[in-house]
């Protein structure tokens, strides 16, 4: 079999991406971040003062844009027009950004478009809302991540104290449920576990395990790890 997509999806702070970069490392399949996508337009769109409800500017801009995704699953990075943006998608403004630009039908359209061209024909691992759902219906393996509120909110903060980023655990928790309502509830492929996809809740689990259990469903596909 040389196409094997893995879908991994869920709301924020599930752990999609720190599970699919190490899951794509270890099976050395190319990881797909289809977030940083639409945090790359987001962070071109508040740059250029764009009016983010605008979907044609907006599409417009991602049609005039080089999106590119670089790196490599240990230190991956975001480029556009050949800046680096890494560290820039990441910013609270993205972030508060990013469901209201994400939620445009035509932005949805275009950015489907790229990851199916990403993950055609070869083995990848992508990571999103809508992967399971609407990008990659026919994925070999979908996996849908969740865990509480309250660990995803301390699994973020968390993170901001390691990297000295000053961060308040309650705006962090505001900030994560305004961000699920917005995705689960847009009309256009909203977050939603796909029938087929596993469900995995992360709540008390290592990052190894999810991998470790993610890797035995690919075994049982017949795709040995
Ligand atoms: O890492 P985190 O879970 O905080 O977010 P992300 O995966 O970087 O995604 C940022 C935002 O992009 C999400 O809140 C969604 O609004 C949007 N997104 C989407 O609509 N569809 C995807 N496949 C991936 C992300
Ligand atoms: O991509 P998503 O927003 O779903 O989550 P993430 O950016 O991978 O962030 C999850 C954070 O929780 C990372 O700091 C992980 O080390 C940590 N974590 C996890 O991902 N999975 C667990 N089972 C436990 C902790």
């Amino acid at each position: 079999m040389d196409k094997v997509n893995i879908a991994i999806d869920g709301p924020a702070g599930a752990g999609k991406s720190t599970v699919a970069r190490q899951l794509a490392g270890r099976l050395s399949y190319l990881y797909v971040d289809t977030g940083a996508m639409y945090r790359a337009l987001t962070w071109k769109a508040l740059q250029e003062d764009l009016p983010l409800h605008d979907e044609e500017q907006l599409t417009q801009l991602l049609e005039r844009i080089k999106l590119e995704l670089g790196g490599n699953e240990e230190a991956p990075r975001v480029y556009v027009n050949d800046a680096e943006v890494t560290e820039g998608v990441r910013t609270p403004e993205v972030t508060a950004a990013v469901s209201e630009v994400s939620a445009h039908e035509a932005v949805r359209r275009m950015m489907a478009e790229k990851q199916r061209m990403l993950a055609a024909n070869r083995r990848a691992v992508l990571d999103g809302r809508d992967i399971g759902s609407h990008v990659l219906p026919d994925a070999e393996l979908k996996v849908f991540l969740t865990a509480s509120v309250d660990e995803r909110a301390k699994r973020r903060h968390e993170e901001n104290v390691e990297k000295g980023i000053s961060s308040d655990f309650e705006e962090i928790k505001q900030a994560i449920s305004r961000r699920d309502e917005q995705d689960a509830n847009r009309t256009i492929a909203p977050l939603v576990k796909a029938r087929d996809a596993y469900e995995i809740d992360t709540t008390n689990q290592q990052v190894e395990d999810v991998v470790a259990e993610i890797e035995s469903l690919l075994r049982q596909l017949g795709e040995t790890p």
